[in-house]
């Protein structure tokens, strides 16, 4: 662990202990301020072992309560079930603890305003694992928005397709609907949320139509497993997301921009800004996201810059709770308008 001795320390208890945890603590502990120094599981873990396992000593804990007593704990992660971020947030926040929350924050709109109105009500600060929005290859396409290069857009799509099979840990639960949610609840609501973060405007209605393969691979799944949606932003802008699990390819983000001064399509761009020719494009040199693998995932990045804000007591920016809130109200509002055949519902 490189623990910069300047700046504050914060002890982490991590909720779950699966797949996305172990990339966390990996992340946490890679920070200038955290450390993760207890794991709560229903499994009975020992306390011994894990410590060996992440070079530090970890309490473990088996009910979530005791953690939550635990004073020496400031801020919780919670890396569970889905169908049970809502109560452990809530009570994380009632215990005065910040939060690390896996997406989905939770998978109806009543439980997300639950944790946000909880942590508000308690202030304490919240960090959602939308951690794509802190990878290089969204960094390096920002940038290049905010210096102008594609003018104003006025079209934008971002896809994600990742087949989510028995070959993953998380398909026992994940075909579920009450865990699972919809295709955009499990997964594809990073490509949403990286869709929002582009365009950069709210959104005023959607409409979204779902489906699911043939195969009899992702029979298990009690929700349709792609669905596309069509945004319409506040400022007049259009764009597209496709959620797609239950897709037999390489893991592929899509996406392409299209702006009053050039496009912009994954890695390859073309701006009028820099006279190059049009009928070729230019190429950006960036990490992509390419891989479901969590610890491929930029989480270090993500938990460094909530930390930092946590030092300075502000929300975290990017995805704060109030931020990612609004990625949750605009999946609802898509969620609503599928389970109606595509009727176009208002974001609220
Ligand atoms: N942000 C991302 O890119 C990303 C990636 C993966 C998962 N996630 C999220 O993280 C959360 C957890 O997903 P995961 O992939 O870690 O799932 P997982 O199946 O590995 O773990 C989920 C839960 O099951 C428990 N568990 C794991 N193995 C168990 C076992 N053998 N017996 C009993 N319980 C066991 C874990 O403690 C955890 O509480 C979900 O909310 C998921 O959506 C996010």
């Amino acid at each position: 662990m490189k623990h910069d001795t300047t700046s504050k320390h914060y002890n982490v208890g991590t909720i779950g202990y699966g797949w996305a945890a172990t990339a966390h603590i990996a992340a946490i502990n890679a920070t200038n301020q955290g450390r993760v120094t207890a794991v709560c599981s229903s499994r009975p873990l020992d306390a011994a072992e894990l410590s060996a396992k992440h070079g530090s000593p970890i309490k473990t804990y088996e009910r979530v309560e005791d953690l939550l007593a635990d004073p020496a704990i400031d801020v919780v992660d919670i890396t569970g079930l889905p169908s049970l971020h809502r109560d452990q947030a809530v009570a994380a926040a009632k215990a005065k603890k910040h939060i690390i929350l896996e997406k989905p924050m939770a998978n109806s709109p009543e439980e997300v305003a639950d944790i946000v109105q909880a942590a508000a009500a308690n202030g304490v600060k919240g960090c959602v694992c939308f951690e794509c929005r802190f990878s290089n290859q969204f960094q390096v396409t920002k940038a290049l928005l905010d210096e102008g290069l594609l003018g104003t857009l006025h079209y934008g799509e971002v896809d994600y397709y990742h087949g989510i099979g028995p070959w993953y840990g998380q398909f026992r639960w994940n075909t579920a609907k009450k865990d699972g949610g919809s295709a955009l609840l499990t997964a594809g609501c990073h490509a949403l949320d990286a869709l929002l973060m582009l365009m950069g405007h709210d959104v005023e209605s959607v409409t979204s139509l779902s489906t699911k393969s043939a195969s009899t691979i992702f029979k298990p799944y009690e929700y349709d497993t792609s669905s596309v949606t069509l945004l319409h932003f506040k400022n007049g802008a259009i764009g597209k997301s496709a959620a797609i699990v239950d897709c037999l390819q390489p893991y592929y983000f899509h996406t392409h921009l299209v702006g009053s001064e050039g496009s912009l399509l994954d890695d390859k761009f073309h701006s009028m800004k820099l006279k190059a020719d049009k009928g070729h494009w230019s190429k950006l040199s960036m990490k992509m996201l390419d891989s479901g693998d969590v610890s491929d995932h930029p989480y270090q990045a993500q938990f460094q810059a909530f930390f930092d804000a946590l030092d300075k007591g502000a929300d975290m920016p990017l995805t704060s709770f109030k931020e990612a809130k609004k990625t949750f109200d605009v999946i609802f509002a898509a969620d609503k308008s599928a389970a109606q055949g595509g009727v176009p519902t208002k974001v609220s």
